[in-house]
């Protein structure tokens, strides 16, 4: 039987680990030094807190194909890092403007703005310095595919792109499939890119990759539902960030749009479809099967 409590804490302990020995002034890619202030914002903006859903959907990923989990981390440490520079810029006065991520200061409140960008930046270039070193995987083609994937995953057509369509959405008139177009690039093509970069490091055929694509964009959407959904009925006190925000940033949303209970069932029939891509995996995928409930269950 699959335990996502004891997976998901054993992930996120080992996300932990990799980053703070990778995130050192000794130990970023570079002739060097890297600055001790930079090294500082990029450990305050990674480690301690966080889900660390990605990775986990790249190692969940990865064991349909019985890569071990120890293999998988390099790919996972990489999404992860993409993901905290991309709450680190998403928290900037210029763009959501919050104080508190993970029931701590944003980087830019702890640090400066000019700091926090470049701790942003720092993060995003070191994830490609991870993924093109021979530890992440010895076969360079495999290298190049998962470099390939997260680059896809992280800039204009996927996460960057979405943030620039939400922030557009906030003038309004967006429809209802425009809103979901910003989901799934904001937050769905970096949970994309996870869920590939595990089948990738699997070497699954064309078919399993395919599956497991479908999968991960239902999940991806899903996941944000439910930040939308945690927006307006969790506390910041749970989320470790400001709840009640989109409403006041005038941010279209499925929840401002069909409400609630609304946003739930449509929650409740993504997740369905994320599961039903699952199939032909048996209880290999028991472990992605599980996640994408979790997307929709959780509390934070
Ligand atoms: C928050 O992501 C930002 C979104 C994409 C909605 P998470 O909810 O995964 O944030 P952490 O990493 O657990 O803090
Ligand atoms: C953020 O969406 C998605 C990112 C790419 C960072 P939100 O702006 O809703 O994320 P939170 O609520 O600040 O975590
Ligand atoms: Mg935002
Ligand atoms: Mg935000
Ligand atoms: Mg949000």
């Amino acid at each position: 039987m699959y335990d996502f409590a004891a997976d998901s804490a054993d992930c996120a302990r080992s996300v932990e680990a990799g980053l703070s020995e990778r995130l050192t002034v000794g130990g970023l890619s570079g002739p060097g030094p890297s600055a001790e202030r930079l090294v500082a914002a990029m450990r305050h903006g990674s480690l301690e807190g966080g889900k660390r859903l990605r990775p986990l959907l790249v190692r969940q990923a990865a064991a349909i194909f019985s890569v071990p989990k120890q293999a998988s981390l390099p790919a996972g440490l990489a999404v992860e890092m993409v993901h905290c520079y991309s709450l680190i810029h998403d928290d900037l006065p210029a763009m959501d403007d919050d104080d508190l991520r993970r029931g701590r200061p944003t980087v830019h409140k702890a640090f400066d703005d000019a700091t926090a960008i470049l701790a942003g930046d720092a993060l995003l270039t070191q994830a490609f310095a991870v993924l093109s070193d021979p530890t992440c995987h010895p076969d360079p083609e495999v290298r190049v595919r998962l470099v390939a994937e997260l680059a896809a995953g992280s800039g204009a057509g996927g996460m960057v792109g979405g943030q620039m369509r939400d922030i557009e959405g906030e003038k309004g008139g967006f429809t209802e499939d425009e809103i979901v177009t910003v989901h799934d690039m904001k937050t769905g093509a970096l949970i994309r890119a996870s869920v590939r970069m595990g089948a990738i490091l699997g070497g699954a055929d064309l078919r399993a990759l395919s599956a497991l694509t479908y999968y991960a964009e239902a999940a991806g959407r899903a996941f944000q539902l439910a930040d939308d959904i945690l927006d307006v009925t969790a506390s910041p006190e749970t989320m470790g960030k400001a709840t009640g925000k989109d409403e006041v940033a005038g941010k279209q949303t499925i929840v401002a749009r069909l409400g609630v209970d609304g946003a739930r069932k449509m929650l409740d029939g993504i997740v369905n479809e994320a599961i039903s891509a699952l199939r032909t995996f048996g209880p290999k995928a028991d472990g992605l099967r599980a996640t994408a409930r979790y997307f929709a269950a959780r509390e934070k």
